[in-house]
């Protein structure tokens, strides 16, 4: 809800509020944000500056800008700060005009994309003596609020805007901000520093949001926990470069703001021109880092994904990319198929390698055309078959780029964008210009043929040039992507698609406005997946996290983990599989089977119910919850000998109820014990004779085993677990997995009647 009385707007989310009032100079006094307060608490909230001015610069007799919390802040006026906007002329200074409350959300002219459903859109026009206006834009959602600028050229001159941020927010206060970075196969690297007096800076510079640099970030109290303490979450619904930053003022006031890179941006407004800065999200939780996850995982799933695909369960996959790259036919395709159909998947995924000469990374990207010696049925034929198979049938593109060996590139060189020097490739490959209206057709209208022509319910959209050189012009770019998804995909609602760029490399908002899931990483090793999966886990909810199961060992690391680890770690996104199903042995076909119908027993809960992690001594745990039921996984790195005693402890139960918990049943491979073998099996085996290594094909021993009643209170203090390997002997009741071992436990209510 959004009130405004005598010059103070308080804008009421479902526990939060945000209050800003108009000072008598124009500016916007920035009051709180934080639990739910009165409107008549803002004279109580409001800083209080001391009078001793000294050497400040002050605005109009009594106020020195520089001391305040603002909502936006000019420059050259007194405050030294960060300012969110930067113009060709020398000071900026916007003040409070008018203001107007709409229904429903303003929609936005550029073609970004945006939340949608909020109830109330507050517009501030904010005014510049030189005729330039500003109007500031908020939307509550539930928990969740978002904020964008849009700068207007009224005046009868060109201006050059060189910086123009979705927000800028001061909060009283000292903060910690939490980002996540990495690159190619090490994405979501969670680090924490200190906001103090010198400016803390998040920003990819690269044209695309990033793996080098996720943009969502928060920012905490120091102290904070996953449910305790005060903890803000920002993002942008964008996906070409960011900036954010944080600094905390002498007065202990911490100025942050989040928008587009102002790296290499210069965009001339003619007059009569404006230009609008991508949605941010703001959020903010008195329950920790959770608090803060769980709204904004609920508003992902309720706000941003396309409206056809909110809530609806995604389909457990195979693709067949990490088994065959580039070396498939129809027949190989149709054998994995019936595999992957056996095991239960329910849609198959071709990726790379279907279209002109595609045999490896060198050629081919910008052409359609299907091989036909791979497909010689084309894709018809081969949808069909998989459709009869009973599963659905997912297609790979990379639509964006373009190979110089290909037959696009040697019809239009001048498509692919270069920045005026040599070019310089990514993965062989150039971008299309996608600022060109022609190109954008060319996309469409190829894109749209192949779907149309066979039964095609999935697309992977994939992205692997990591760079746009064209400074300013990446804004076009992005909104020409935009613009392509819109036409392609507004008209085919039921196909889902999942946005890839080399794994995480545009992992944001904006992406997900049009796709329902993004794969999270080329790096499928589980045990890098807790911290990738665990770093997405505080931004985005399980339902948009592509997770697979590949093989091991691993193609990344060479690290060798359990079938059993790496299904329990996918359980935690959507479940899929890709690995060369022709080499399972006979107990892998059955753990993933088991695997398999496990997922689809728990799948709203694994996709849609409340995340939870929880703090933990020596695993990492993740906690689903539903109406009277629990999932927890329990995953270990390195294990030691002699373990200490470990106990579960889980979040979120009815303490007075009871509970009942039960292990996952899962089993070990009898060939991961080597020659301790001889400890459990009546004669004495070779550790690398066939006689183990073909029991090692069939045989599978129980592992973890428990099952306990327990009161919810009990459950959240913790309950102990059974004993992990000492080195004493088996003993099926113990969990005996040793490194990269994981157990998964269901914990449901019992139901007094
Ligand atoms: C990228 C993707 C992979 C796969 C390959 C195909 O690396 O991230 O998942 O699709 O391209 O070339």
């Amino acid at each position: 809800m959004i009130s405004h009385e005598n010059g103070l707007f308080h804008l009421q989310g479902e526990d939060f509020s945000y209050l800003f009032r108009v000072m008598p100079t124009g500016q916007l006094e920035h009051l709180h944000f934080g639990a739910r307060v009165s409107a008549e608490d803002a004279e109580a909230l409001a800083c209080k500056p001391h009078l001793g001015w000294g050497g400040s610069v002050l605005y109009s007799e009594g106020v020195c800008l520089d001391v305040l919390p603002l909502e936006w802040s000019g420059s050259g006026r007194g405050d030294y700060r960060e300012t969110p906007l930067e113009l060709n002329c020398a000071a900026t200074d916007f003040t409070y005009e008018s203001h107007t409350v709409m229904e429903g959300e303003a929609e936005m002219v550029s073609g970004l994309p945006q939340a949608r459903g909020c109830s109330q859109t507050l517009c501030v026009n904010m005014t510049h003596p030189g005729g330039i206006r500003l109007r500031l834009y908020y939307c509550v959602f539930g928990g969740v609020l978002t904020r964008r600028a849009v700068l207007c050229n009224n005046s009868s001159e060109s201006l050059w805007l060189t910086k123009l941020m979705s927000f800028s927010v001061d909060l009283p206060g000292s903060y910690e901000m939490t980002t996540f970075d990495g690159g190619w196969i090490a994405e979501m690297r969670r680090s924490k520093v200190a906001v103090g007096a010198g400016r803390v800076v998040h920003e990819s510079t690269t044209g695309f949001s990033s793996f080098l640099h996720q943009p969502g970030f928060l920012l905490s109290q120091p102290g904070a926990g996953e449910d305790h303490g005060q903890v803000y979450g920002f993002n942008l619904v964008y996906s070409g470069s960011h900036y954010a930053s944080a600094q905390r003022s002498l007065q202990g006031l911490t100025r942050v703001m989040q928008g587009i890179s102002p790296d290499n941006f210069c965009r001339e407004l003619a007059p009569g021109e404006a230009f609008e800065a991508p949605e941010a999200v703001l959020c903010w939780s008195g329950k920790g880092f959770g608090g803060v996850s769980e709204k904004l995982h609920r508003f992902v799933n309720s706000h941003i994904v396309p409206k056809y695909w909110q809530y609806r369960q995604r389909p457990v996959l195979y693709n067949d990319w990490e088994g065959c790259m580039f070396d498939f036919n129809e027949n190989r395709l149709i054998d994995l198929a019936k595999r992957a159909g056996k095991l239960g998947c329910e849609l198959f995924v071709l990726d790379d390698g279907w279209f002109g000469k595609r045999n490896n990374d060198l050629a081919g990207l910008g052409d359609y055309t299907v091989n036909p010696k791979k497909l010689p049925g084309g894709l018809k034929r081969l949808a069909d078959r998989v459709n009869a198979l009973g599963m659905q049938f997912g297609l790979w593109f990379e639509p964006e780029a373009v190979n110089p060996d290909s037959e696009l590139y040697r019809a239009h060189p001048d498509w692919a964008l270069t920045d005026g020097l040599s070019p310089v490739y990514g993965r062989n490959e150039l971008l299309l210009d996608l600022t060109k209206p022609e190109v954008r057709d060319y996309i469409v209208e190829n894109v749209s043929r192949v779907l149309d022509s066979a039964n095609i319910t999935y697309v992977k959209w994939d992205m692997n040039r990591h760079s746009i050189a064209l400074g300013a012009r990446a804004y076009d770019y992005i909104l020409g992507l935009y613009d392509v998804l819109r036409r392609i995909f507004g008209c085919r609602e039921h196909i889902l698609l999942e946005s890839c760029a080399s794994g995480g490399n545009r992992f944001d908002l904006g992406m997900l406005c049009f796709s329902p899931q993004i794969w999270c990483s080329d790096d499928t090793d589980p045990i890098e997946r807790l911290t990738i999966q665990d770093g997405l886990s505080y931004l985005y909810p399980q339902s948009v996290m592509g997770a697979h199961v590949s093989a091991a060992p691993h193609a990344q690391t060479l690290r060798a983990t359990p079938l059993t680890t790496r299904g329990n770690v996918s359980f935690f996104g959507v479940l899929g599989y890709e690995l060369d199903l022709k080499h399972l042995v006979s107990v892998e076909e059955k753990q993933i089977g088991s695997q398999i119908r496990f997922y689809k027993t728990y799948r709203e809960l694994f996709q849609f119910g409340t995340f939870r992690r929880i703090e933990g001594e020596d695993a990492v745990c993740w906690q689903v919850s539903g109406e009277g039921i629990h999932i927890a996984g329990l995953f270990h790195r390195l294990v030691s000998a002699a373990p200490g005693y470990q106990r579960l402890r889980l979040r979120g139960l009815r303490h007075d109820r009871r509970y009942v918990l039960k292990s996952r049943e899962q089993s070990l491979r009898v060939g991961q014990f080597g020659a301790l073998v001889k400890h459990v099996a009546p004669v004495s085996l070779d550790p690398n004779g066939i006689v183990l290594r073909t029991a090692d094909r069939h045989y599978t021993m129980p592992d973890g085993t428990q099952e306990l009643t327990a009161t919810g209170s009990a459950l959240e203090s913790g309950v102990m677990l059974s004993p992990r390997f000492m080195g004493t002997g088996f003993d099926p009741k113990g969990r005996n997995q040793g490194d990269f071992g994981s157990n998964v436990y269901v914990v449901r209510e019992i139901f007094q009647g």
